[in-house]
């Protein structure tokens, strides 16, 4: 593969495909620059005094580690001064984060997952940041952006993607015309074109979830997992392999370059999932099906629901069309 940067890519997308207007092919590099940031503070790890919990909580309930707050405030700093947004929303920040008056606002809309697989800081494991990219309402020009604002459907999305710290850095991106990755050049401090139109291989029998919560599940998905596990033998007729990274970059990286199926369902422990809709779900679901798959809540498509919070949490199904179906066809049957 001839040597893209993401620089020149996003310039051949505004120029050929004219789907990247200026403003957010200038948006998707400040992301990127600040995901290069991300990433070396992430490798300085206990050396750079980033590892460990702080006391506070976020508006999930979770205790939030250093770097997760590290990694939002660099998404803050690098994003709010631009003049390509109207307003940006995270995991770790209970409101929306308005650009300050003092800066130009643009029509974008930014929300991020800043560190993505938080438990898996301290024990050198992969963790990862997702962003998704929102029109902000043309009235947002002429008054303050309120939460409503960001409450769009998955497929209102413009861009989305997210970076992997781990082995090698990475970055995966669409902007609606397929699936691109870029490896970070460490030396040389460009990402550089590593895999284009991805297509997610179909067939592989292997799902990722944690059987832990097991009897949590409904029926319909213990009967799916009961099915993976019978083996060739049992009715889904294949032997399944087991994966469970823990962080959902990591295991959506995996599902995208070599197939299989991502679960984190809706339990009876809260009646929905632990995963949120708007930074994890929709950016996610996006790549995906741009890259051949499917990704539901377990029956309906993640894209298409209608969000009414801005940290709700959803049932996640996605990846191999087969298997998401299969999900489907059971949740059906179960009614
Ligand atoms: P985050 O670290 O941003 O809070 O997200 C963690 C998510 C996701 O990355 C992963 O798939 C899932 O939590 C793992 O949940 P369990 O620890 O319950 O397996
Ligand atoms: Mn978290
Ligand atoms: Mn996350
Ligand atoms: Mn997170």
């Amino acid at each position: 593969m001839k040597r893209t940067t993401l620089s020149r890519f996003l310039i051949e997308q505004q120029r050929t495909a004219g789907v990247l207007p200026g403003e957010l092919r200038l948006l998707v590099e400040i992301v990127a620059r600040a995901c290069k940031a991300i990433s070396h503070s992430v490798g300085r790890g206990a050396l750079g005094g980033v590892l460990g919990s702080l006391d506070s909580e976020n508006v999930q309930g979770e205790v939030q580690k250093r770097l997760d707050v590290i990694a939002n405030e660099m998404l803050l700093d690098a994003n709010e001064w631009g003049g390509h947004l109207a307003a940006m929303a995270s995991e770790e920040m209970e409101t929306i984060h308005l650009i300050p008056n003092r800066f130009p606002k643009g029509e974008y809309l930014l929300l991020f997952d800043p560190i993505d697989g938080s438990s898996n800081i301290d024990v050198g494991l992969s963790v990862g940041t997702i962003f998704s990219v929102l029109h902000a309402p043309t009235e947002s020009a002429t008054r303050e952006v309120v939460e409503a604002d960001f409450l769009q459907h998955g497929h209102t999305q413009v861009a989305a993607g997210y970076a992997i710290y781990g082995p090698q850095t990475l970055l995966v991106l669409t902007v609606g015309t397929g699936v691109f990755e870029f490896t970070l050049d460490r030396e040389v401090g460009s990402w550089v074109m590593s895999d284009a139109n991805i297509t997610m291989p179909a067939g592989k029998r292997e799902f990722a979830i944690n059987m832990s919560n097991q009897r949590h599940w409904s029926p319909s998905m213990a009967a799916y997992v009961e099915a993976c596990i019978a083996g060739a033998s049992g009715p889904a007729g294949h032997d399944y392999n087991m994966r469970w990274t823990g962080s959902m970059v990591a295991d959506v990286h995996r599902i995208l370059k070599r197939g299989g199926v991502f679960l984190y369902p809706a339990d009876s422990r809260t009646g929905q999932g632990k995963l949120r809709l708007m930074y994890e779900a929709n950016p996610m679901a996006f790549l995906i099906e741009q890259a051949g798959g499917a990704a539901t809540d377990g029956s309906e498509r993640l894209l298409d629901i209608a969000p009414d919070a801005l940290h709700q949490r959803v049932g996640v199904v996605l990846g191999d069309r087969g298997e998401v179906e299969r999900v489907r066809e059971l949740a059906r049957m179960h009614r």
